[in-house]
């Protein structure tokens, strides 16, 4: 079986499988490419692993938001099917460079916001331990998302509860498991916002904001009004972003918290990126930084990922993630698992007594 010819069968894959029901306008566009010998080949020209339907589909769609593909753009925004799979395969056999240069520049992104309806309860849980006043946020591995601005939407659970703002803009729900409800505190004034990364994302940049919106499906228009408002929200209180490994810039972001503030790091299904050897320097920063003040840790990993935080005995890889706390105040370490949470914080059960 050829190159072309695997390659051909992941875009049938992704058109008829991953877009169908979903997508009709991507269904129609990735078919169309699985079908043309002249893209496939053109798609080859990327690295193998940036040719994934979602990756190419996002560069064309970025060309096209940026007005370098019109005939795309104006097809994509008539969620003409036809029409659009003829102007990608034009495009993409045109400017095969400039889709492969993208590809190879950018990873794909999802604005994920289900994570506030994690973050929230657990972020307030710290503050009210400790007695914080105000907390300091800082992101590490940081998604282009709200998880440094979770005091400044709405969540709304199953079970009737709502924490966070309930005349923002932005407003999630997520579904409660089990019994026990979460707790109602509020986050407190958060004054810093830090995200950390190695590559990271700003939605005040204009490149970086066309990016999020390429990596939606264009014919899925309320997501696309819901990803305005969510990066109004961000624009209007911009996060300090530090760019580098966690690691080395950590202690950076510890000293631009006020003295006065609470450090709350929060991980959100980063840290299986770092190995393991990073993953235990990250927990030793912590604690180096706990040296001269108290600092919290929140995190959403999967089920032994996140070190020192329990895992209640469930099996790694077992579908399901872990809601943490480690409080590192001087000489001591406290680390629990909050509760367990399913598809990125969007159903969660809480299991910590508040
Ligand atoms: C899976 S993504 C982020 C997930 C995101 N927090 C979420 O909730 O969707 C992992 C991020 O960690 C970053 N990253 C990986 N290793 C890193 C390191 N050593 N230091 C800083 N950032 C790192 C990557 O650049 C990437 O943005």
């Amino acid at each position: 079986m050829s190159r072309a010819r695997t390659l051909a069968q992941v875009y049938r894959h992704f058109g008829e499988v991953d877009a169908a029901g979903t997508s009709p306008l991507y269904e129609r566009v990735a078919v169309a490419l699985s079908e043309s010998d002249e893209a496939l080949r053109a798609i080859e020209a990327a690295p193998a692993r940036k040719r994934h339907p979602t990756v190419i589909l996002a560069a064309l769609h970025d060309l096209a938001l940026a007005g370098r593909a019109p005939a795309l753009a104006a097809a994509c925004a008539a969620a003409d099917g036809d029409a659009a799979a003829g102007a990608a395969i034009d495009t993409l056999l045109r400017m095969t460079d400039s889709v492969v240069a993208i590809a190879v520049r950018r990873r794909t992104q999802t604005f994920e916001t289900g994570r506030c309806a994690v973050l929230y309860p657990a972020i307030a849980e710290a503050a009210r331990r400790v007695g914080a006043p105000a907390v300091g946020l800082i992101d590490v591995g940081r998604s282009a998302g709200l998880n440094l601005h979770v005091d400044r939407v709405g969540i709304t659970y199953s079970d009737g509860r709502s924490l966070g703002d309930p005349s923002s803009p932005v407003q999630l729900s997520a579904s409660i498991v089990g019994n026990r409800p979460v707790p109602t505190g509020a986050v407190p004034e958060v004054v810093a916002r830090i995200g950390v990364d190695r590559d990271p994302v700003d939605v005040t940049d204009a490149d970086d904001a066309r990016w999020l919106r390429a990596c939606l499906w264009p014919d899925r228009p309320e997501r696309v009004a819901r990803l305005d408002a969510e990066m109004a929200l961000v624009a209007a209180a911009p996060p300090l972003l530090l760019r580098g490994n966690a690691v080395e810039v950590l202690p950076d972001a510890f000293a631009r918290v006020p003295a006065d503030a609470l450090p709350v790091v929060t991980t959100t299904w980063a840290l299986s990126r770092f190995p393991l050897e990073s993953r235990l320097r990250f927990l030793h920063r912590l604690d180096e930084a706990a040296v001269g003040r108290t600092v919290a840790w929140v995190s959403a990993e999967g089920v032994g990922v996140a070190p020192a935080i329990p895992t209640l005995g469930d099996r790694r890889a077992s579908g399901h993630s872990t809601i943490g706390l480690a409080v590192f105040d001087r000489s001591a370490l406290r680390a629990e698992a909050l509760g367990r949470c399913w598809s990125r914080g969007s159903l969660l059960a809480w299991l910590a007594d508040s």
